[in-house]
């Protein structure tokens, strides 16, 4: 039964779940890698850097990210580090707070064996695996050139320079650093452009107003102002309007203010609609290249050789060039937007393939399943068929066996009754024959009357219970006793013959030594 059960319910179903998880996992990556991405912040340029790597995934379908973002806090950012350490995630990329704060956090990772790619900011020291990022130093010097290039606009002298303001980002980041000795550098022997002072303002909007407010007061005739991101340059601008419109508190003359930004995003309410709106005058681009970091990332998990230090080229962007810039990024982001609504269809399409063939697996393994289930049956009928035609054989063995039995047992019976007869009449015979010994006229006729048997009755059980006739019998019977007599009396032989009914002691011997193969008179000599 148990077997059965086995047969007919386990097999089937094993089979049914071994196609299922065949036709599920066909085409499974074999290993999955995950990747950890710790985001120093959440701004418009953070997000177009995540959708570039997520974009990038399509081909790199063996990788999976986790991306976590610290809120612009270095310390929250070395915990989420910390968790993707104890998550023992496969790789980590980072994109640094601040350079010093998060540096520890990152060397404990990569102490850990976890590759690292830095990206955008740096960390100081050199425990890292890659680093992807803009040229920030560049970024500075497009600055400087940008401004020289103002200073001729307004003819401006060693002794009327270029007033310029600087809006820094968050102080301990390597963009900020890097950006502003780029700028530094840059102007060092420049004499009609002077930056008269910089103040961070983290890269936000709301401090870059605090902090472009009191620049100005401090320094009323300033006639530039470069920020380190484009929404600081934008929160510039709007301080920037209300001067002009406000000359009494800020003491100013009536010149314009330039202004440029960094970042020249291209999406809405970045740096290069800002300039096409005149907003701010130019931006120094500064690429995110997320799809080149999951690129790396799939080199370093593949152990395929990879750049160490990826440094992205940087541009300025002024209003002849932002509207193009616009125009052609309108038309990359259609294209993109294609691409995706493509990606999403191939996904459906591949979900859809996916499915069906799941459920051609499915029915694969039913069919497998009934027509094992019905294998089994028909095995289990013809078991069954057999088993009950051999218990049939048996019952018919058996009976057979009990009428032989019951046949043998009446035949044993009538044996009996037979063989007590039989013994019966030897007695008889034997008894008849004693009592009339020396009686030499007893006769067949005498016999069979006496015992009360016919003369061929008489004839056919002699012979066949002692194998010789009646009348050999007789003789045989007589003999004996004379035998009997010769050894134990003292009779003579022609005495013993007539006792034992001869009528001819000569005939008598012939008899004896017949029967006995010695004359009586032998045996008298020997016993006597
Ligand atoms: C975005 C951002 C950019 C800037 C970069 C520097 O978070 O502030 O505007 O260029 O980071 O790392």
């Amino acid at each position: 039964m148990k077997n059965n059960i086995q047969f007919l319910v386990l097999y089937p179903l094993s089979i049914l779940c071994f196609l299922l998880l065949v036709g599920c996992n066909q085409h499974k990556q074999n290993a999955i890698y995950r990747v950890g991405v710790s985001q120093c912040s959440d701004d418009a340029w953070r997000t177009k850097m995540n959708e570039e790597m997520k974009n990038e995934l399509i081909f790199h379908p063996d990788i999976q990210l986790s991306i976590r973002q610290a809120n612009d806090n270095s310390q929250l950012q070395c915990l989420q580090i910390d968790s993707f350490i104890a998550e023992q995630v496969d790789l980590l990329i980072v994109s640094p707070n601040e350079a010093e704060e998060v540096k520890p956090a990152v060397s404990r990772a990569y102490d850990a064996g976890i590759p690292v790619i830095v990206a955008d900011r740096q960390v100081t020291g050199e425990k890292y695996t890659a680093f992807i990022g803009g040229d920030n130093y560049a970024v500075g010097l497009y600055m400087a050139d940008w401004l020289i290039h103002q200073a001729s606009l307004i003819n401006a002298t060693s002794r009327t320079p270029l007033q310029v303001i600087e809006i820094m980002g968050l102080a301990g980041s390597t963009p900020c650093v890097w950006r502003h000795k780029g700028l530094v550098d840059g102007l060092k022997n420049v004499k009609n452009v002077r930056l008269m002072g910089s103040g961070n303002a983290d890269w936000f909007a709301a401090p870059a107003r605090v902090v472009t407010d009191s620049l100005l007061r401090l320094y009323p005739q300033t006639n530039a102002i470069v920020a380190q991101n484009d929404i600081m340059a934008i929160a510039a601008a709007e301080v920037a309007e209300k001067v002009t419109y406000d000359r009494n508190i800020y003491n100013r003359r009536d010149t314009p203010i330039y202004i440029l930004g960094t970042d020249a995003m291209t999406g809405k309410g970045g740096g290069v609609e800002a300039i096409v709106h005149g907003k701010i005058d130019a931006s120094v681009t500064y690429a995110s290249r997320g799809d080149m970091v999951i690129q790396t990332a799939a080199k370093i998990l593949h152990h395929e050789p990879f750049l160490r230090d990826t440094i992205l080229p940087t541009m300025l962007i002024d209003a002849s060039a932002a509207e193009t810039m616009l125009l052609m990024s309108h038309e990359i982001e259609h294209n993109i937007a294609t691409i995706t609504t493509l990606q999403e269809r191939i996904k459906l399409l591949w979900d859809m393939s996916k499915m069906q063939r799941i459920i051609l697996y499915t029915i694969a393994g039913c069919f497998l399943a009934i027509l094992i289930i019905l294998l089994g049956l028909i095995y289990e009928y013809r078991y069954r068929r057999r088993i009950r035609a051999e218990r049939e054989q048996q019952a018919r063995l058996v009976a057979k066996q009990q009428q032989q039995l019951e046949h043998m047992t009446v035949e044993l019976e009538q044996t009996k009754v037979s063989q007590s007869q039989d013994e019966l009449f030897m007695q008889r015979l034997q008894e008849l024959i004693e009592k009339h010994i020396n009686d030499s006229h007893l006769s067949i006729e005498m016999i069979s009357d006496k015992i009360g048997v016919s003369r061929t009755q008489l004839f056919r059980k002699t012979k066949a219970l002692t194998g010789v006739s009646p009348i050999e019998l007789i003789r045989h019977v007589r003999l004996r006793k004379a035998q009997q007599l010769l050894r134990k009396s003292n009779a003579t032989i022609q005495e013993i013959a007539y006792e034992v009914g001869f009528t001819s002691a000569s005939y008598f011997a012939k008899c004896y030594k017949e029967f006995f193969g010695i004359n009586p008179s032998t045996e008298q000599q020997y016993t006597g």
